[in-house]
């Protein structure tokens, strides 16, 4: 099934006119074995528990909590409009974790994030950077679907907002991507265009913060003929595999 939707993929390429991709976005094909194999995107078990204080145990709650806190959420809107709710997926001790803006109808419908069109473009990066879905969390600012896939309101994402916080505070990564504009705008409270702030390390709450392209706006620049966003997504991605200390797989661009 991965060869046949590489094979689709590297077809819808060819078509675009496109010569060249990156290597690790091309999944399996051009990335050469790495030391990668021995190194995880996922903290080891932890040892004996240095932290005994009565204030880090409180501040250490499980995603769990989070969830049931959450409950069946009707603190904004959205919730009238939902099928489901879309709290967050993958491993709760991940190194990193992704940011989107909100689940769309895919991810309502099933309950999960990122598992549409935008989802398969999001497993194509986390391939590429020589790691599993299931090694990284990913979740969304808001965590249920906007109408007609709108952006979400002011008072929308200041309802969500302290339960995205608490997430990353139960998983403490030691990166965070933000995907797209909202994303990053919102988790850095600024109106900075992404392309101005992309590929740069900003802070979100102690937590370093890779703002860079969401993967929807990368599949609109590729059916306008482009991969440049794909390549900044990569140099971006990059940055964030060598501050976890991970390898970076080759690039293979044709020139
Ligand atoms: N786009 C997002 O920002 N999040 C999702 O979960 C899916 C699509």
């Amino acid at each position: 099934m991965i060869a046949a939707s590489l094979e689709a993929y590297l077809q819808s390429l060819q078509e675009s006119g496109l010569d060249g991709i990156p290597a690790g976005l091309a999944g399996e094909i051009a990335i050469a074995p790495s030391p990668a194999a021995t190194q995880t995107a996922v903290r080891p078990e932890p040892g004996p528990e240095p932290e005994t204080s009565a204030a880090a145990i409180v501040e250490r709650e499980t995603l769990e909590t989070v969830g049931k806190d959450l409950g069946n959420c009707l603190r904004c809107g959205l919730g009238q409009t939902r099928k489901n709710l879309v709290f967050g997926m993958g491993n709760p001790q991940a190194r990193l974790v992704f940011v989107g803006e909100g689940p769309g109808a895919d991810e309502d419908l099933q309950g999960q994030p990122f598992v549409g069109e935008a989802g398969q473009v999001l497993n194509r990066i986390i391939s590429a950077m020589g790691l599993k879905r299931e090694e990284v969390y990913i979740c969304n600012v808001v965590k249920c679907r906007p109408p007609g896939n709108r952006d979400p309101l002011p008072d929308e994402i200041a309802a969500c907002s302290p339960f995205l916080l608490r997430q990353l505070q139960s998983i403490r990564p030691e990166a965070v991507v933000a995907l797209g504009k909202f994303a990053a705008q919102t988790l850095l409270e600024t109106k900075e265009p992404i392309s101005r702030i992309r590929g740069r390390f900003r802070d979100y709450h102690g937590i370093p913060l890779m703002p860079t392209y969401h993967p929807s706006f990368l599949m609109r620049r590729q059916k306008e003929g482009s991969l440049d966003a794909f390549w900044e997504v990569w140099d971006d991605m990059a940055q964030v595999l060598r501050l976890l200390k991970l390898p970076v797989p080759e690039k293979s661009r044709k020139r």
